[in-house]
């Protein structure tokens, strides 16, 4: 039995909480259909699905991003407000199908706060303009006194929503979405315009602007030109299988990470050397530096299609995806410096850890590796070195057995988060100066084992610690509480 050796420092970088997000857009049927259903036994008078807003509640989002997505491309925010019988319905070009909009801004607000999540909202840059966007800032944040946030009121909603993150455009690179700012230099000519309006209306806001681990062109660009106001730069990333076989999404996230530690010089430097705001534009530059924002992220076996899914949203994801979910949070959380805010894609149905299936609903065992880390991360970050060996994954290559981040908690104690990737039990050493507390270990039968409506397969055990290691079984997600010993 091999034992490994982990060693950990403290830092005194918060792990920021926005890191638990999640994405809701207008597709399939992540909200009409699943977070939103008024015809459903489970739905409240306003159409929430309770069983839904349950398992959401139970993954107590930090930061909930919505309409899209593409689907922002044609999203029109006037729609979704005013008495429900009255909103405009429109073809959805992108997704298919109708959407009528009685979930709206209003709505999706009211669903916020019913999960404790702060709104994240992203503009129309494709078919709309950029005063329609500051229109919605006003309607989101203005005082009463104004047109349109004299219409919130009228909504029901005399205080302000206080919407602060605001995402200007989704993947604007990609030339076949709707929108003419798939070149940067047209993106930053039209972002200014989107920047301008919306800042004045509300110069408090915080802003995302759209970048692209694969584009270095591009999002060196848009760091260059926005870099005195972006707050956040969107970095999407979703891993796939392709053609290396059930273990391709793992190294489909190694290189990911790869990716993400090459540009971080670039990020610093961008984030360092950009110019002060000129006084004349009235509003504030900004003042800390700038985060990544990964507000998509996801396995998406696009190319697994079926009949009624082209597009490969409706995702089963098994026990083997679930680790791969561990390995994301891990990356995410060892970048705690940079990175701000994530938002999984997406949260019900598609893509999702939550399901629904006519009038019943179950979560997908993604849903566990994620409430685990919701549970039980602590504060800060700290710095984790620790060399696993290696198994062949096949097609995808050797990956590591164990993969391992940690944090550090209010209270002294420090949880290891570790993704044991492969197929040998791992012994864990415990880093000098600290005894084991408690565990929780997330297991499944199977690589291959999904839930369905009828059938939990994910088992979660609870295991109390004392001493100076940690054993973990293979393929297995676990949080390990350690506390320091007397001496230390
Ligand atoms: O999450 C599904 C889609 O993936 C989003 O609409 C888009 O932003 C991304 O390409």
């Amino acid at each position: 039995m091999r034992t490994l050796p982990i060693t950990l420092e403290k830092t005194d970088i918060p792990v920021s909480p926005l890191i638990f997000g999640h994405f809701i857009e207008f597709i399939d049927r992540c909200i009409g259909g699943g977070i939103y259903d008024p015809e459903s036994p489970s739905a409240d008078r306003e159409g929430i699905r309770q069983d839904v807003l349950e398992k959401v509640q139970g993954l107590r989002p930090t930061i909930l991003r919505w309409p899209g997505g593409t689907y922002a491309n044609i999203y029109h925010w006037k729609d979704g407000i005013g008495p429900v019988e009255k909103r405009r319905k429109r073809k959805n070009l992108i997704w298919g199908g109708v959407e009528d909009h009685r979930f709206g801004t209003a709505e999706f607000i009211r669903y916020c706060r019913s999960v404790g999540a702060e709104p994240m909202l992203c503009v129309n840059m494709a078919s709309g303009t950029a005063e329609e966007a500051a229109e919605w800032v006003e309607y989101c944040n203005g005082e009463s006194g104004t047109y349109y946030a004299d219409l919130r009121v009228r909504d029901g909603f005399p205080e302000p929503f206080g919407v602060k993150y605001w995402c200007i455009g989704n993947e604007s690179y990609a030339e076949p979405d709707l929108g003419a700012q798939h070149l940067p230099g047209r993106y930053v000519e039209d972002g200014w315009e989107f920047v301008k309006h919306m800042k004045l209306m509300d110069p408090t806001i915080r802003l995302v602007f759209v970048g692209a681990l694969e584009d270095e062109g591009w999002t060196r660009e848009a760091l260059e030109a926005f870099g005195p106001v972006c707050d956040y730069l969107s970095l999407h990333h979703y891993s796939a299988e392709g053609d290396k076989g059930p273990y391709g999404s793992f190294a489909s996230l190694l290189t990911f990470r790869k990716a993400l530690e090459d540009f971080l010089p670039l990020l610093h430097e961008m984030s360092g050397s950009a110019k002060p705001l000129n006084p004349w534009y009235r509003f504030p530059g900004r003042e800390a530096p700038i985060r990544l924002a990964v507000d998509e992220w996801n396995i998406w076996n696009s190319a697994k299609k079926g009949p009624d899914d082209p597009y490969g949203l409706r995702m089963k994801y098994t026990w083997r995806d679930a680790l791969w979910t561990g390995m994301a949070m891990n990356t995410f959380i060892a970048h705690a410096e940079d990175i701000g805010i994530t938002n999984l894609a997406q949260l019900v149905n598609v893509l999702a850890p939550i399901m629904t299936s006519g009038d019943k609903s179950y979560v997908q065992t993604t849903y566990h590796v994620l409430k685990l880390y919701r549970d039980w991360a602590g504060e800060k970050l700290m710095r984790c070195s620790f060399t696993s060996p290696s198994f062949d994954a096949g097609k995808a290559g050797m990956l590591p057995e164990a993969d391992v981040c940690a944090t550090l908690q209010r209270d002294g104690t420090a949880v290891l988060f570790v993704t044991c990737l492969g197929r040998e039990e791992v012994t864990l050493s415990l880093p000098a100066g600290y005894t084991g507390e408690e565990s929780v270990v997330l297991t499944a039968l199977s690589l291959d084992a999904v839930n369905t409506p009828g059938q939990e397969s994910v088992r979660c055990t609870r295991i109390p610690l004392s001493g100076a290691s940690v054993r973990l079984p293979p393929e297995s997600v676990c949080a390990i509480r350690i506390k320091p010993t007397e001496e230390a």
